[in-house]
């Protein structure tokens, strides 16, 4: 039985599936049952090609492919498009099942949301889902990845805010492409003020191991 982690990002590109695969890294070198899941990606031709096989391929988990994702759509656009294009929406029910499976088979596993927290993944006649409802549904804590550098306030207090007002408990940020200097050390004090939440890591650019304390990792887990 599991314990997982949702990694939401301040916007696409802020760098979850880097960070998530430092962090499913650190655990399995740790020599914990570490796993991933994403429910919904687009923009991939394949999961060996998508963020679901980089963080394989970089953590080096054995993970079965099939069960590291439930939808891929190959139209780089959000979830809720990319299925009126191609067809396959997102049923909830695959994605309780299929994490659960998942959950069942490891002890600690890293969740990678779509795009920023605000996304929806199904907009039909007959669904209406948001990033959030998945969220909440597993029951799952968050951490927001934002880049450490301008605009990095604003962008990040939102984050944590629309968690805040929807359900969701943040555990703290990461900042991503930190490189150190007068803003940047200023943001991850402004940040910690006006969010309220830890900086929990500063990942520098190319970085290959996760400069957080294994214990305090493992903590985020819900
Ligand atoms: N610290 C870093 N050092 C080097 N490259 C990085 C770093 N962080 C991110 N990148 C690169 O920037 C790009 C975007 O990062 P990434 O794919 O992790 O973003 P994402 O938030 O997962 O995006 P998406 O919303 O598409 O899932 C990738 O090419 C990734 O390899
Ligand atoms: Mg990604």
């Amino acid at each position: 039985m599991g314990r997982g982690l949702f990694v939401t990002g301040t916007g696409t590109d802020a760098g979850k599936t880097y960070v998530a695969a430092l962090m499913v890294k650190k655990l399995k070198d740790a020599g914990l049952s570490a796993g991933y899941y994403k429910a919904a990606l687009s923009g991939a031709e394949s999961i060996e090609k998508s963020d679901a096989g980089y963080v394989k391929k970089v953590s080096g988990i054995s993970q079965p492919d099939e069960t590291l994702l439930s939808y891929l759509y190959e139209t780089a656009v959000s979830p809720h498009l990319a299925a009126k294009l191609e067809g396959n929406p997102v049923d909830l029910n695959k994605v309780r099942q299929d994490y659960m499976q998942v959950f069942h088979a490891y002890d600690y596993i890293t969740v990678e949301g779509s795009g920023g927290i605000v996304c929806p993944i199904r907009c039909d006649d007959e669904q209406e889902i948001l990033l959030e409802d998945i969220v909440r549904m597993l029951e799952l804590p968050a951490v927001i990845v934002a880049d450490a550098g301008l605009g990095t306030i604003n962008s990040a207090v939102m984050t944590a805010e629309y968690l805040r007002n929807h359900g969701i408990q943040a555990e703290g940020v990461i900042l991503n492409h930190y490189s150190g200097g007068v803003m940047q050390e200023d943001n991850i004090r402004m940040i910690e003020k006006l969010t309220a939440l830890p900086i929990l890591a500063l990942v520098a650019e190319d970085d290959t191991e996760l400069d957080i304390n294994i214990e305090r990792l493992i903590s985020l887990y819900k």
